[in-house]
């Protein structure tokens, strides 16, 4: 049985919050997580598959040339190995986060430093290792020096979709008071803790792989195209992902590669990238540069609005970091210019990496804001208030629900922020230099079409099964919730059974779709067996009262089940509701910093996060993931770069020792407040994406609060000790 909901209106029935079993929403730990800390829940590498062979990747020590012969005989005779697989597939990678895309880079050719040249399999992976670092090859590499590698040393094309209202020049010029500025940010990587990992196994007929993944969904058709087979010999397995962001939405190398081996070969193969190799194959997130002009008038209202940005990414590739993403609707202001163009460079492909677009758009646009707060002589809050748009300031759509206003009083009441004038310099501890600053947070809220099968068991217990998946987020978790609310049995009795594309499709793990359209596709699931249930009980759906496994008063679900299951596939897609409004997730950031005079070195002293992302599905979860978005926020503003080098275009900082991401000692205390919502137009459900939402603008709230601190307006991202040092005044 199927029950189908295409969502052209918004639910305004907030159903969920008539159930009685008093769990959605409510903070209860993860049913995944006592396997995951006790190392019994399998990742993608640990399964134990017997006979498995071990494949290491060889890849390009050049950034742009061709591979004109691989001397396979040159490690044949090594102990262990068996086969050197050179196959130009290799290199067939989908473009990130589409299905099917064809490989950019024709085969043989090399693009980028890092890309895949061959597997070489060995019966241990020691045995690979060795025999991956005595391969020898033939290519012809280009002169780095003639290869463009710097975003702002070449050309760029103008992408389609640019904004233009009114006339800009002419509100800059008229304005009272006016900003015009550029930030730059770096490369990011998605630096997921779980390497990417892939064993596959062919039986002569299918292919089963267990793999790191998001988008088990998508994946599967991608890893088809690529070895050109049936989706129905493709069998996928992803039930647990140690984080992705980003950089496991598409199928990716060591999956096409381990694939290839076991086909060919005819036993398991097994590929884990090391640390250095994630960071050079696998995608980045592309360096911007964004110019800022913002025109106001004496009180601080928008009259013009500009957003040009440059985003870099390699030749071929169609992806451009949609920086302008949250510029298109979070502010007023009539005269509007928003233009993106991409500036081709021999990086290894940019992608989708945490909030592709705003997790880089958002800072730097939050920072003009300080600038123009500053220009104006307003309260950086007062100045956001006074600029939220009735409409979208373009298309004139309404918004959905929008708890942008809530957030900034709200965050700005509970950390403490002073309304009054603002100066730099007004605190100094010994060396240290004290300031505080804010941004807004923005991310557009995505839905996607997903299918779940919900069975409830004779004995009144109830299997969810999807092939969606848990990269960390706390889908386990949700998706039990859902089912549990609706068909009223406590957790321990949903069973949650991800990441298998023998179930039904999911929407995958990605641009945070992923909570709010699993569980429209349980919840509409439910809904029907819940009109079954009812029509059993002898009452209408609006008076079945569910909880802990039986009709209030009444019947079990035992009784009414009368030894047989009742299972519904729950089929949810987005529908006309998300063309009538602009629906987003909203947010904003205090910081309190400490900058060093001397060193310029920056502290994180503590950081808030308020955050509006309609229905909270697990407070802890949810509140799990707006940390992890403060954390990113303190990474994107004071250390994550990417660092390429010139000479040959390797990356020089590919570990996690030398990318820094915040550790223990650069996070402070971090508070998170997540306020009352409900959006009806953004699923049926209520909610909205949070994970990205998490870090959208929080980069800026550091920055501004350097500012306020010690007086330095750092233009670029990551806000280093030399680049703070250098914008110190006298
Ligand atoms: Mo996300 S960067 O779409 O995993």
């Amino acid at each position: 049985m199927t029950a189908h909901l295409k969502q052209d209106e918004p639910d305004t029935r907030n159903l969920l919050d008539d159930m009685v079993q008093g769990i959605i929403g409510k903070p209860l730990a993860r049913p995944d997580g006592l396997g995951k800390v006790t190392g019994t829940a399998p990742y993608a590498a640990e399964y134990p598959i017997a006979n498995c062979l071990e494949g290491v990747l060889v890849t390009a020590p050049f950034t742009k040339g061709t591979i004109t012969g691989v001397h396979k005989d040159s490690v044949l005779s090594m102990p262990g190995v068996v086969a050197v697989i050179d196959d130009q597939r290799l290199t067939a990678r989908a473009a990130q986060g589409g299905a099917g895309e064809a490989p950019a880079q024709p085969a043989r050719k090399v693009g980028y430093f890092g890309q895949p040249i061959a597997l070489v399999v060995a019966e241990s992976f020691e045995q690979a290792r060795d025999a991956a670092k005595h391969l020898t090859f033939e290519y012809r590499a280009e002169n780095v020096a003639d290869v463009p590698l710097d975003p702002e040393k070449t050309d760029a094309e103008p992408q389609d979709g640019a904004t233009r209202q009114g006339d800009l020049a002419q509100a800059m010029s008229q304005a009272a008071h006016s900003v015009d500025v550029t930030y730059t940010t770096e490369g990011h990587s998605s630096a997921a803790m779980e390497p990417h990992a892939a064993i596959a196994q062919w039986d002569g007929n299918s292919l089963t792989v267990h793999a790191s993944l998001q988008m088990p969904n998508y994946n599967i058709s991608e890893l088809a195209d690529a070895l050109d087979l049936g989706e129905d010999q493709v069998r996928l397995i992803a039930r647990y992902v140690g984080g992705g962001f980003g950089s496991k939405l598409g199928i990716s190398e060591e999956a096409v590669a381990a694939s290839i081996a076991a086909m060919e070969l005819e036993r398991p193969v097994r590929v884990v990238l090391s640390r250095q190799q994630v960071f050079q194959t696998i995608m980045r997130r592309s360096e911007t540069s964004q110019r800022f002009r913002l025109a106001a008038d004496e009180n601080g209202r928008l009259t013009g609005f500009g957003h040009e940005a440059r985003v870099s990414q390699l030749p071929g590739e169609s992806f451009a970091e949609p920086v302008l993403q949250s510029s298109e609707f979070l502010y007023g202001g009539e005269n509007r210019l928003l233009q993106l163009e991409v500036a081709r460079i021999h990086r290894m492909t940019a992608g989708s990496v945490r909030a592709p677009g705003e997790a880089v758009g958002m800072p730097a646009l939050e920072s003009a804001m300080d600038m123009l707060a500053e220009e104006v002589g307003i309260d950086p809050v007062e100045l956001r208030l006074r600029n939220i748009p009735e409409c979208h300031p373009v298309n004139g759509l309404p918004y959905s629900s929008r708890k942008l206003a809530e957030c900034l009083e709200q965050g700005a009441e509970a950390f403490g922020w002073d309304h009054g004038p603002r100066k730099p310099r007004q605190r100094r501890e010994g060396e240290w230099w004290i300031g505080t600053g804010m941004a807004s947070a923005a991310r557009v809220h995505n839905v996607a079409e997903a299918r779940a099968r919900v069975t409830l068991k004779p004995d009144g217990t109830a299997l969810v099964e999807t092939d969606m998946t848990d990269i960390g987020t706390g889908t386990y978790s949700i998706v039990g919730q859902v089912a549990g609310e609706m068909l009223g049995l406590p957790m321990d009795r949903v069973l949650v059974d991800l990441g298998d594309t023998d179930s039904p499709r999911g929407p995958g793990s990605g641009g945070s779709w992923g909570a709010s359209s699993i569980c429209s596709a349980v919840f509409v699931a439910c809904e029907d067996m819940r009109a079954t249930l009812a029509k059993k009980a002898g009452v209408s759906v609006e008076e079945l009262k569910l909880k802990d496994g039986g009709v209030i008063g009444g019947a079990s679900l035992v009784e009414l089940l009368d030894g047989e299951e009742l299972s519904v596939e729950g089929h949810y897609e987005p529908g006309a509701v998300e063309d009538d409004f602009t629906a987003s997730g909203y947010g904003a950031f205090f910081a309190e910093v400490r900058v060093n005079r001397f060193t310029g070195e920056t502290r994180v002293d503590r950081m808030l996060g308020a955050y509006g992302f309609g229905r909270v599905l697990n407070a802890k979860t949810a509140r799990s993931q707006c940390l992890g978005g403060i954390v990113w926020s303190i990474g994107a503003a004071l250390t994550e770069a990417l660092l390429f080098d010139p000479v040959d275009g390797h990356i020089a900082n590919c570990d996690l020792a030398e990318y820094h991401v915040p550790v223990n000692r650069d996070v402070p205390d971090l508070e998170v407040i997540m306020v009352e919502e409900r959006d009806p137009a953004a699923s049926p459900i209520q909610a909205k994406g949070v994970g990205e939402l998490g870090m959208c603008g929080g980069a800026a709230a550091i920055g501004n609060a350097i500012y306020n601190a010690c007086g330095a307006r750092v233009l670029g991202f990551p806000m280093t000790p030399d680049r703070v040092i250098a914008a110190m005044p006298e």
